[in-house]
């Protein structure tokens, strides 16, 4: 078991629209600065009790993206929909306000090297809130000057949030971000899988890694078309989570072969080969 960075109480720096999504900015002063695909377990310090139905446990949240902060420290922004009492919540809050935070937690996206020694280049899949991780890799990515593309799908015009962490306020999708909505009301109609098929079957594949994260039918989609063609994948999976380092075994997910994995610890980013079906039971 890895022993999580302790638990601290962080200021709210700002709370934002983005596109039907929160962007909700944290200061820690005290935690290390998290690594692409990991996560934090957030409640806020008011009204988060199990009074009102509201949240009793903290609630994991990937990190979207991280600067140093005014006065030392990191600002840490984390990309919520809010689909119940936790991230309603979370969602909720005013600038100034208080958040206990534990993290950052659970492993982080490999290079495409590390992954396979052939491949040279990314390809990011993210649907709806699952973008939140790719955010910040994709910046790390063009920090490292690691070729990289990026697909995003979302459901509908009011699940459209977090481009402008890909692409900067301006709203308008920058060159390297292609996306995808179920209702055409932006991008290509159809799903983000339309748009990774023909990258897939293509010469250059063996080259790529594809990372991806979002609901659950997509990442087995994934998993299912990046076995096919036989190109590798890391996916950042969910599942319940009520302590986030591996004390409580509420994440367990099945292993090829036999066995669990703690998503908490063992993940939240797996491989595709370590994944034999991604289930609604992971969300
Ligand atoms: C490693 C990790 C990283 C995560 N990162 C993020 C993130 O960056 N942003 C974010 O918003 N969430 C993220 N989540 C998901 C979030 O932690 C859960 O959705 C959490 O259970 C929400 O708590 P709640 O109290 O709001 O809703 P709950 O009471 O837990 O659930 C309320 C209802 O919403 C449904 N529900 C739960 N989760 C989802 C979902 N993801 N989509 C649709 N319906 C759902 C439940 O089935 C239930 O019916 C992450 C989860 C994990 C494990
Ligand atoms: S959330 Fe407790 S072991 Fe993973």
């Amino acid at each position: 078991m890895s022993t999580p960075f302790g638990r601290r109480l962080c200021e709210v720096a700002s709370n934002r629209d983005s596109g039907g999504y929160r962007v909700v900015a944290l200061i820690d002063r005290d935690g290390p600065e998290p690594e692409p695909g990991q996560f934090y377990m957030l409640a806020a310090a008011r009204g988060w009790d199990s009074r009102d139905g509201r949240a009793f446990l903290p609630r994991a949240i990937s990190v979207a993206d991280v600067n140093p902060a005014a006065g030392g420290g990191v600002k840490l922004d984390f990309l919520l929909d809010a689909v119940g009492p936790g991230t309603g919540r979370l969602c909720d809050l005013g600038e100034g306000e208080g958040v206990w935070i534990t993290g950052p937690l659970g492993n982080s996206f490999a290079s495409p090297r590390e992954v396979s020694p052939v491949a040279a280049g990314a390809v990011l899949v993210g649907g709806g809130v699952g973008t939140a991780p790719l955010a910040l890799l994709r910046r790390r990515f063009s920090e490292r000057a690691v070729p990289h593309r990026v697909l995003l799908g979302f459901r509908d015009r009011a699940h459209t949030g977090g481009l402008d962490l890909f692409c900067g306020s301006s709203g308008a999708l920058c060159p390297e971000v292609r996306m995808t909505t179920e209702d055409g009301h932006a991008g290509v109609q159809g799903r983000v899988t339309d748009l990774l098929l023909p990258i897939l079957a293509g010469d250059d594949a063996s080259s790529a890694v594809v990372y991806s994260c979002g609901p659950p039918a997509m990442l087995e989609a994934i998993r299912a078309l990046c076995t096919e063609h036989g190109v590798p994948c890391e996916l950042a999976l969910e599942s319940p989570m009520a302590c986030g380092f591996g004390a409580c075994f509420g994440c367990a997910v099945p292993k090829p072969g036999g066995g669990y994995l703690r998503l908490c610890i063992d993940g939240p980013v797996l491989r595709g080969d370590q994944v034999e079906e991604v289930s609604h039971a992971y969300a």
